[in-house]
């Protein structure tokens, strides 16, 4: 198989995914979004990518496609019509799940489920504060949509730091998520591919942090999910709820109550620190899923 992954280059996952690859005799290829190209006319329709026809591929799993997503989306959408091009994860060339690619759209398909998730509100201006912050005790978590691996996301001890939040991230023109904050010895990552959960690690922040991603400085270390059968199901049962063929699903477990939270499904997860730190081979899952796929 030809296989192309959308928005990594110079990464020790793609190199893991091109290790696993080759030696079953695929080839993995990354790229910049950047280097997407479009050539429309009423002749013909033609994404490019370094001045080749995209329809080599024979499937193309978008990692991280950014703002630039709509414009891959397109061009993968024509590819699948086309080529019958395999899309990783398939919903975002599926007209019928457009909507639910937003954080709102999430809240809603896990509140029918009925799968546990902090509470949450999602505002886009600070003057939407007084009618919501007699619901949430202090502290609390403010988060933007706009910030990956932990960036985006702030505590807030008092109102005045929430407003004082909320109204700088309104610039970003981003909807801003208040949440209820959950007391933790670290949150759980649990790596699904398709719809299966493969391995898992807690991750603690380093001193001082309340967030426990990796790229702050969090440790990870092995969480055995036979021991803890109810998260792994939340988990399966989220990434398949929200459509995310691989999923990299976090999950919080209230530290007094033992009762476990969804904090979301990143589609595009990192997983050279799970590898590491649970000898669980990620890349070769992912490679055998894609497998699967093509029959
Ligand atoms: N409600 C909460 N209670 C306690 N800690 C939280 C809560 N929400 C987030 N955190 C901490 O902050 C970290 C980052 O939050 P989150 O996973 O929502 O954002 P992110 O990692 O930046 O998102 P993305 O994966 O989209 O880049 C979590 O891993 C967790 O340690
Ligand atoms: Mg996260």
């Amino acid at each position: 198989m030809k296989i192309l992954i959308a928005g990594l280059v110079k990464n020790e996952q793609l190199i893991r995914l091109k290790q696993e690859g080759s030696k079953r005799g695929h080839e993995v290829e990354g790229s910049y979004t950047s280097e997407l190209v479009i050539e429309a006319g009423n002749e013909s329709f033609e994404p490019t990518l370094r001045g080749r026809p995209m329809a080599e591929y024979d499937l193309i799993y978008n990692w991280a496609v950014g703002k630039r997503r709509w414009e891959w989306y397109a061009a993968e959408l024509f590819l699948k019509e086309k080529y019958a091009t395999i899309i990783v994860n398939s919903k975002v060339v599926d007209p019928s799940y457009k909507l639910f690619l937003t954080p709102a759209m999430n809240y809603l398909k896990q509140y029918r489920q009925k799968l546990p998730f902090p509470k949450s509100v999602l505002i886009f201006s600070s003057k939407s504060i007084d009618s919501i912050i007699d619901k949430f005790k202090f502290p609390l978590i403010v988060k933007t949509s706009a910030g990956r691996q932990g960036r985006g996301v702030f505590k807030a001890d008092s109102k005045e730091e929430l407003v004082e939040k909320v109204s700088e991230l309104q610039g970003t023109k981003q909807s801003v998520v208040i949440r209820e904050f959950i007391l933790n010895d670290g949150d759980i990552r649990v790596f699904c591919v398709g719809y299966r959960a493969i391995g898992a690690m807690r991750r603690i922040p380093k001193e001082g942090e309340f967030r426990s991603n990796i790229s702050l400085g969090g440790k990870g270390e092995k969480f055995d999910l036979e021991r803890y059968p109810k998260v792994k199901r939340l988990a399966e049962k989220v990434a398949k709820v929200t459509a995310t063929e691989i999923a990299g699903v976090d999950i919080i477990i209230h530290k007094e109550t033992g009762k476990s939270y969804i904090l979301e499904v990143n589609p595009g997860p990192q997983f050279a620190g799970l590898e590491k730190y649970t000898k669980t081979n990620a890349a070769l899952e992912i490679i055998k899923y894609f497998e699967s796929l093509l029959v």
